[in-house]
């Protein structure tokens, strides 16, 4: 039975802890926030994600999970210890180390001979030297083992891995690590710690370049008259493009794609090399905002001062509760910068935020409203009442960003529909 330490409660850990406790492994999960550990161990997790209350509730009571604030004690019988922690951007766009390293040299001491430090988080390449440095033992492995999980969809992400990658200078390591994630029957990908943390900064800057792309393809769609999402199916078909990750939107936002790009370009730099393309990416996807404002302003006549405007959905994506990043609330900015009121409606928000109006129903988003905005693709927007929603507002406008709704449906409803880069 491996013995394994998860420090770090959050997206990433809490997740990574009750999958490897699924998977028939000894887990102790720490972190310092003791009201986040009280409320996990009470079944109240602190985040939305598919499964996970299950499948912590269920090793809590097997006693397989243990969550606790004592990153010591936790270490201490640990075989494995898996450092789950923030990398923030920092104020020059390279990922912020700092609760890693102190981690890091807090557990130094305490550590097993032959335990095995894993980074799981997104840390800047070359990280593992940093962490060796840190912990000030020779008797111990540091390896790289970035994960690549989707919120919402993260317990499934990690039980069926489209690969594990393992950055490892020492092969025994590398060979007991492996035998963490034999199971789940995917590629290992075995490798050097430094490109295996550039495989994780790479696969995000790809699939936001692929993102980027399509956002700016959309724009040209708009131009030509050809509808993105015919284009994107038929680009789709040709496996060297894949018909995933295509549908264009308000740009891509979340705590990791622009963090991980940000941070790409800054180590590029200090590389000496100027990642010219993952900078336009970013540029693109920073336009994507302002397209989305400007169609609002021309659809209701040129000018939003004073007039209020509805957005519908407010996290970065849809099945998550998570703002970090998120596009609907640049549009909020941008919108409120140019005078308008902006009441914005999302199923997992209740809380008030700077800037906008929070209401508890798509409908009082709209009341009196000159427009609205579907920012999140939340399936509910699919269904809703537009005759309903045509009598509170005071124009019937919808700027559908996501392409989420039934055009004509709309339309009928005397709106004027307007998506992005379609017809
Ligand atoms: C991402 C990576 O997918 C994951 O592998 C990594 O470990 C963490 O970062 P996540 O940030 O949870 O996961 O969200 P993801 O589903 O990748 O979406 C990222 C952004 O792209 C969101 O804003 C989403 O709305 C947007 N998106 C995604 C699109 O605009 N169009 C798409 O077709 C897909």
């Amino acid at each position: 039975m491996n013995r394994i330490c998860v420090i770090g409660a959050g997206y990433v850990g809490l997740t990574t802890a009750a999958c490897f406790a699924h998977l028939g492994n000894n887990v102790i999960c720490s972190d310092v926030n003791e009201d986040r550990v009280r409320s996990i161990n009470s079944g109240e997790l602190p985040i939305v994600e598919e499964g996970l209350e299950d499948l912590v509730a269920r090793y809590l009571a097997s006693g397989d999970l243990v969550v606790t604030t004592d990153n010591i004690v936790a270490v201490s019988q640990a075989d494995f210890v898996f450092l789950c922690l923030p990398t923030p951007e920092g104020p020059n766009g390279r990922a912020d180390m700092t609760r890693v390293n102190e981690v890091a040299s807090s557990i130094g001491p305490h550590l097993k001979v032959g335990a095995v430090v894993v980074n799981k988080s997104t840390v800047p390449i070359g990280s593992a030297n940093v962490v060796r440095q840190a912990l000030q033992r020779q008797d111990v492995q540091v390896v790289s083992n970035p994960e690549f999980l989707r919120e919402g969809t993260a317990i499934h992400d990690f039980l069926n891995p489209d690969r594990v990658v393992i950055g490892a200078d020492d092969e025994e390591a590398a060979i007991r690590l492996s035998s963490l994630y034999v199971k789940l029957g995917a590629p290992i990908v075995v490798t050097d710690a430094a490109t295996a943390e550039t495989i994780k900064y790479a696969s995000n800057a790809f699939l936001a370049t692929k993102l980027s792309f399509v956002n700016a393809l959309a724009t040209l769609c708009e131009s030509v008259g050809a509808d993105v999402r015919q284009v994107t199916l038929g680009m789709g078909y040709d496996p060297r493009v894949g018909s995933s990750f295509l549908k264009p939107g308000p740009g891509w936002g979340g705590s990791c794609f622009p963090k991980d790009v940000a941070a790409l370009i800054g180590m590029a730099e200090d590389a000496g090399y100027d990642f010219a393309l993952l900078k336009g990416v970013v540029a693109i996807n920073d336009l994507q905002h302002r397209r989305i404002v400007e169609k609002v302003v021309r659809l209701v006549g040129g000018d939003i001062n004073g007039k209020k405007v509805a957005l519908w959905g407010l996290t970065f994506k849809a099945n998550t509760d998570d703002l970090r990043e998120s596009p609907a609330l640049k549009i909020a900015e941008l919108l409120a910068e140019l005078g308008a009121q902006v009441a914005g409606y999302d199923p997992t928000v209740h809380n008030g935020l700077e800037g906008l109006t929070v209401v508890d129903d798509p409908y009082s988003a709209c009341q009196d409203a000159v427009a609205v905005v579907v920012t999140t693709e939340w399936d509910e927007f699919r269904w809703i009442d537009f005759d309903k929603v045509g009598s509170v507002m005071q124009r019937r406008v919808v700027v559908d960003a996501r392409n989420l709704l039934d055009a004509s449906t709309v339309r009928k409803n005397g709106f004027t529909y307007e998506g992005i880069g379609i017809r």
